[in-house]
């Protein structure tokens, strides 16, 4: 077993199964911005808001979701990067994160069946399951089931985006096999009804992903890092569970994976931003604020490699009370943390000084709007902060939630009109 306690504390450096060093313990989540240029490739406002990232003292950056297929995005402002990318501004990405000694890795993902028809008419999944948010619903595609063809094309596209990221400076990728997305969908019974070698058993279902991290392996340095981001479960009846999680890192163990990161949710149930349900009121407030710490010990008991768990996390004594061992179970190596660095991007450098949380807007609406709510007020923050503004916590949620739609309607036309130019 990987020993995760060793030293571990917030800012001593993590070293990676490949020998890549982490100065610290602290990682800016990942959190798409939305934020593409023209041609969805990284430009000034995302060089702005990297460059306060990289200057504000996390150990590792990892950038929002980069699509590996240019006709399945996440959202109309995501950063697309294949080989008919141009090189530089993925340069100029990678040099504004870790200007100031930060390891930037890249986030890469294929969104499979979530999403929207306003965005990508056509979707494929691992079956032809739709997304199903009551109301909402028929917001989202209908996807087809991907053949073996489609299934042989993704796995190239992730092993090239990975090549990619590696010639534009980046050190590392992390693919992202949570939160519902073409991975996560392979992983979750409920979304994977195949009968064939990619569907059944967990292994089956966990065949996309090795062979990914294999693909992308075969493509990149050996001081180049790789890492999966994981559900610990999917919160829904049926669906993949903590069980599958630590039977998925079994597998990942014997591959050449440096760090696993932990989170947990899809879009129908959107645990990545807390799960209330979980938070008796016994429970002391590290536990309650990291809300997915204890799904994480359970993972570092059978992993060999480090783990990082997110979620949840606003204050340093969190942080701390994550990477220390408890009840005899070893702390987690790393920590991730996404909106209160959307909100406080110096948060690691004010922690080397003091304690210090930030109290983010929370959002009380009882429909799954709260979520997108949270995202909307999120990004606002990270555009502010592209435009060298500092954050507000004085944003109305509602009308925040609507400038976003119709933002969101502006760019589906301009990236609708990208992607038909392209052929
Ligand atoms: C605006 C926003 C965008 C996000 N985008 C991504 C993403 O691209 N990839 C990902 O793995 N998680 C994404 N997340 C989830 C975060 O990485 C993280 O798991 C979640 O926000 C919980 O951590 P936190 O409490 O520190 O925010 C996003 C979260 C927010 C708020």
């Amino acid at each position: 077993m990987f020993d995760q306690t060793h030293e571990a504390r917030l800012f001593q450096p993590l070293t990676l199964p490949n020998g890549q060093i982490i100065p610290n313990r602290i990682a800016k989540a990942a959190m798409e911005e939305n934020m593409a240029d023209r041609g969805q490739l990284p430009g000034a406002a995302l060089l702005g808001l990297y460059r306060q990232w990289g200057a504000g003292g996390a150990g590792m950056i990892l950038t929002g979701n980069v699509m590996v297929a240019a006709d399945a995005v996440t959202g109309p402002g995501g950063v697309v990067l294949d080989a008919r990318q141009p090189q530089d501004p993925f340069r100029d990405w990678a040099a504004a994160g870790n200007a100031h000694g930060a390891r930037m890795w890249m986030q890469i993902n294929h969104p499979g069946r979530q999403v929207f028809a306003g965005t990508n008419p056509e979707a494929i999944a691992p079956s032809a399951v739709p997304v199903e948010m009551g109301r909402f619903s028929k917001l989202f595609t209908q996807p087809r089931a991907m053949t073996e063809d489609d299934i042989d094309r993704v796995i190239g596209q992730f092993a090239t985006t990975a090549e990619l990221a590696e010639k534009a400076g980046f050190d590392g990728v992390e693919i992202h096999a949570a939160h519902g997305y073409l991975l996560s969908q392979f992983l979750s019974p409920l979304t994977n009804r195949r009968t064939d070698q990619w569907g059944g058993t967990l292994e089956n279902r966990a065949r996309i992903v090795i062979e990914i991290v294999r693909a992308v392996r075969a493509r990149v340095s050996q001081d180049f890092g790789v890492g999966v981001k994981l559900n610990s479960a999917d919160f829904q009846k049926g669906g993949f569970d903590v069980a599958d999680a630590a039977a998925v890192v079994r597998l990942l163990n014997r591959q050449a994976v440096d760090l696993v990161e932990i989170s947990g949710g899809s879009y129908e149930s959107p645990a990545m931003h807390g799960r209330p349900q979980q938070q008796a009121k016994r429970a002391s407030t590290a536990r309650r604020e990291a809300y997915f710490l204890d799904f994480a010990r359970e993972i570092v008991a059978v992993a060999e490699m480090p783990i990082m768990v997110t979620g949840g996390i606003r204050s340093r004594a969190t942080a701390e009370h994550a990477l220390a061992p408890e009840d005899c179970r070893p702390g987690v190596a790393m920590v991730g943390i996404a909106q209160a660095l959307a909100y406080a991007p110096d948060l690691p450098n004010r922690w080397k000084l003091a304690e210090d949380a930030v109290q983010l807007p929370s959002i009380r609406w009882k429909s799954s709007l709260a979520s997108l709510a949270t995202m909307a007020l999120t990004k606002l923050q990270l555009r502010r902060m592209g435009r060298g503004k500092p954050p507000t916590f004085r944003a109305w949620a509602p009308g925040v939630l609507v400038r976003d739609q119709l933002r969101t309607r502006r760019l589906n036309r301009n990236y609708r009109r990208w992607l038909a130019h392209r052929g």
